[in-house]
């Protein structure tokens, strides 16, 4: 997850009443088990599933203030996608180009969908981007997320930097996971 989307965290945080959700990059167990579908449909954002968007992305990341982040994503065009499963909107992924980098700002999968390709669809969407482009892949992950850790490892990320001062509010420790095209 990007610096600046976490920074909107505050912002969110101070709208919350006491005793809301409060975490940042959901990293806990999951339920379900490995099985596959191979009905995960990728998808442009259009303005009529902004909605939905939010809400999906309320739920996979609930302090995230996105007031911005998915208004203007329709326009974003192949930096954005949205994944479907079975017809249900379970996932997203979205991407900015910077600093010679395809960087991943946010990706998530609502929790009932998790294990089931979803998030590796999303993935390996911005992996095509970024090798059609001959542009490394990077993205921060909080040292504590070891879920969203194994998941990049096994697309092919190894960890190039440490970062113990990346988030804040409260101060928090980011990796940097690089996956490498631009050789
Ligand atoms: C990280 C995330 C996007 C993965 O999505 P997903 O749809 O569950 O991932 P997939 O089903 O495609 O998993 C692919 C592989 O990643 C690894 N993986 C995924 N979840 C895992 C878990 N809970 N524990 C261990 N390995 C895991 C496994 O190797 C898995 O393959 P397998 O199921 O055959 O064992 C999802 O867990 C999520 O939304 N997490 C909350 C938000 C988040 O932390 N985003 C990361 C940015 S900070």
């Amino acid at each position: 997850m990007s610096k600046r989307v976490s920074e909107r965290l505050k912002n969110k945080a101070k709208r919350r009443a006491e005793g809301e959700m409060s975490t940042v990059c959901a990293n806990g167990e999951q339920p379900g088990t490995s099985a596959r579908s191979n009905s995960v449909i990728l998808r442009e954002v259009t303005q009529e599933i902004i909605p939905n968007l939010q809400t999906l992305v309320d739920s996979v990341f609930p302090n995230i203030f996105h007031e911005n982040l998915f208004d203007i994503a329709y326009k974003m065009g192949e930096l954005v996608r949205i994944a479907y499963i079975d017809g249900k909107l379970a996932g997203f992924i979205t991407c900015e180009l910077k600093n010679g980098v395809l960087y991943v700002s946010l990706i998530g999968v609502r929790v009932e969908y998790r294990r089931q390709g979803v998030g590796s669809a999303l993935i390996q969407y911005a992996i095509s981007f970024g090798r059609d482009m001959k542009k490394d892949i990077q993205l921060h992950v909080e040292v504590g997320n070891t879920t969203a850790q194994q998941f990049y490892k096994q697309h092919g990320f190894i960890e190039t930097e440490r970062d113990d001062t990346y988030y804040d509010d409260p101060p928090r420790a980011a990796f940097v996971y690089t996956k490498k095209f631009n050789e």
